[in-house]
């Protein structure tokens, strides 16, 4: 069997053009462009060009956003302050703290102070509760894993009364991805560093949700037949050449380097039902269903 690609990059796209449409609509009600506040302490290479891509996102859909940069040795009391501010602003939607934070900072608190009519990520504790509850809904549900099971609805893979494993327990992709699949009827099974057989566990799986950061470590007679297997998974490999010797770039004179998921792609797509790429997969579905969430911010804050 061969699997049917699930093609990220334009499901996102298409999310993109819903939220443009929709944003276009408001502004010719006259009603506010949606507005969304990034906060990003410190310098993180990878924190910055997330963020510069969320900021990029939002002027392309007609929303705004409003960068507050903090230096990597802010205060808690600082953080806090801009938090409190951001939430008081009637001109901010939606307000989004790039994680991870420095060490220095506590993260919990940060993350509990901001509004949850604001909390875009889905992260405030409250937000978070609710999706861990029978009959609450969230406000927001955190981008990647919403990325996640709208990929699978997309791709037409039946969620209710699937057995589902997520790898990984993470508070950003794993957990929520999880008690997500949990509300749309799965039978879900998590699995992480201790557990003592992952191939075993994924054996019986029909969906896959790998979100572990280690490169290429699902193999593919892991995958149970026609499985749908999504790779969260983001990771530098070096480009080996046929003798499995690395390839120097001869611009950097550094090994050159490739992104690759979680799962052996090559291996699983010839078992698979579905799978998404990586790079093309689930990557550009978190700024999509950020952009989906800032703009339901707005139209819950009823602007
Ligand atoms: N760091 C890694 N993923 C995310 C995300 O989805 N949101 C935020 N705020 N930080 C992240």
């Amino acid at each position: 069997m061969t699997a049917k690609i699930i093609d990220g990059t334009a499901i996102a796209q298409k999310v993109r053009e819903e939220v443009k449409t929709k944003v276009a609509a408001r502004a010719a009600a006259g009603k506010s462009q949606p507005a969304l506040a990034t906060v990003l302490v410190g310098e993180r290479i990878d924190s910055r060009t997330y963020v510069s891509m969320k900021q990029k996102a939002c002027a392309e859909l007609g929303m705004i956003s409003h960068h507050k940069p903090l230096p990597a040795d802010v205060s808690q009391a600082d953080l806090e302050k801009l938090i409190r501010e951001l939430n008081a602003d009637p001109q901010v939607n939606g307000i989004l703290v790039q994680l991870p934070l420095p060490s220095h900072l506590d993260e919990e608190r940060v993350l509990q102070l901001v509004s949850i009519e604001k909390d875009v990520d889905g992260f405030s504790p409250i937000n978070l509760g609710r999706l861990a509850q029978r009959g609450r809904e969230p406000l927001f549900v955190p981008c990647t894993p919403y990325g996640c099971i709208y990929l699978l609805k997309e791709a037409g893979v039946t969620i209710k009364g699937a057995n589902a494993v997520v790898l990984g327990r993470s508070n950003i992709v794993g957990m929520p991805a999880a008690l997500l699949l949990v509300k749309e009827d799965a039978t879900v099974t998590i699995a992480h560093s201790r557990t003592k057989d992952i191939s075993a566990v994924l054996r019986d799986a029909d969906i896959v949700i790998a979100a572990v950061g280690r490169a290429q470590m699902v193999r593919g007679d892991w995958i149970k037949p026609g499985a749908a297997v999504i790779d969260v998974g983001i990771n530098g490999v070096p480009v080996l050449d046929e003798k499995g010797n690395p390839v120097i770039s001869e611009k950097t004179g550094k090994p050159k380097q490739k992104l690759v998921g979680d799962v052996n792609y090559d291996e699983a797509k010839e078992v698979a039902g579905f799978i998404t790429p990586v790079p093309g997969g689930v990557g550009p579905m978190t700024i999509a269903m950020l952009m989906a969430n800032t703009l339901r911010a707005a139209e819950i804050q009823g602007e």
